[in-house]
């Protein structure tokens, strides 16, 4: 494993190695024992878009590790001001040891990989996030035991994390359900290969998709660089919501997860929410132990 651009980059074996890593990591903290696995090392963090959890654990995640990270907002770099990304990767590759990179194109990430030298980590794209659904795997791992056989259900946008989701989850060993109106599918090859494993099914329909449920999800209606279609969408996803009805198809013990932020009475209603905070919040507080797993396995 070189780079993470999207869960496809992981074989089963390294998704476990990673979160066993994160398990072992976050461990360590809590019982206050140092762990500087990345002494000495630089990583720059290069944001196009806003983040809260993604730039927040990766800053204390590199110091808790011994290293030092450099925010980089694309308004500042030159990215900013057209200069291509190949040359940015070649300049960055010989002064700092990883990057991580939040952006819009999955073609960014991929060529920064290609022309630069250094591990790079994919902060969310339109396409994927990655590290988000590291956590969430973590997290499901601690409230249920196991991911084996559980029943993972994602409702709402076939956006990013969807994408991410499927295949994680199915690499993890779930079974997946999404529940997406139409024209908002997660990615085709993507569904595709979800297909091909015989553990995955797309509907229309929130509260059949959620039967039986052991983990649901969702994710807001319009992402980042959406916010242009935010009143159609609306429309389109209203019923596309983690509410009571949903709750009532899914196991009793079902959990709750988002990777926030939330939009409440839109993709999850406010006592859903505040009803399932802890898991969503223990989530949360697993990007931090994630991406620490993520960094050491990659630039260690
Ligand atoms: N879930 C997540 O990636 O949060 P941020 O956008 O705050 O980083
Ligand atoms: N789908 C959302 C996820 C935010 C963490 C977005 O891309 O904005």
């Amino acid at each position: 494993m070189k780079h993470l651009l999207k869960m496809q980059d992981l074989t089963k074996e390294e998704l476990f190695e990673l979160l066993d890593l994160a398990a072992k990591l976050k461990a360590e903290k809590k019982a206050g024992i140092p762990h500087p696995h990345l002494a000495g090392k630089k990583l720059g963090l290069i944001f196009e878009k806003a983040s809260t959890r993604t730039r927040v654990s990766f800053e204390v995640g590199m110091v808790e590790l011994g290293g030092y990270p450099l925010f980089l907002s694309s308004h500042d770099l030159q990215i900013g001001r057209g200069e291509p990304i190949k040359d940015t990767a070649r300049v960055l590759s010989r002064m700092v040891d990883g990057v991580m990179i939040r952006t819009f194109g999955q073609n960014v990430v991929e060529e920064f990989a290609e022309y630069g030298s250094i591990p790079v980590i994919n902060g969310l794209t339109d396409y994927a996030h990655p590290c988000q659904v590291l956590a969430d795997l973590l997290t499901i791992i601690e409230h249920k035991g196991t991911t084996e056989g559980k029943k993972f259900v994602f409702i709402g946008d076939g956006n990013n994390m969807a994408n991410s989701l499927i295949v994680g989850c199915l690499l993890a060993g779930m079974e997946v359900a999404i529940a997406c109106p139409e024209g908002y599918e997660p990615d085709a090859e993507i569904l595709k290969n979800a297909q091909a494993t015989g553990r995955f099914t797309l509907s229309h329909d929130p509260v059949a998709a959620a039967c039986d449920a052991d983990v649901l999800c969702t994710d807001v209606w319009a992402s980042m660089g959406q916010e242009g279609e935010a009143e159609k969408r609306k429309q389109a996803f209203a019923g596309y919501q983690i509410n009571d009805s949903v709750m009532a198809a899914a196991k009793e013990d079902a959990m709750v997860l988002h990777c926030l932020p939330a939009h409440r009475e839109e993709e999850i209603t406010e006592k859903v929410f505040e009803a399932h905070a802890a898991e969503i919040f223990d989530e949360a507080e697993n990007r931090l132990h994630a991406q620490k797993a993520v960094l050491v396995k990659l630039m260690a």
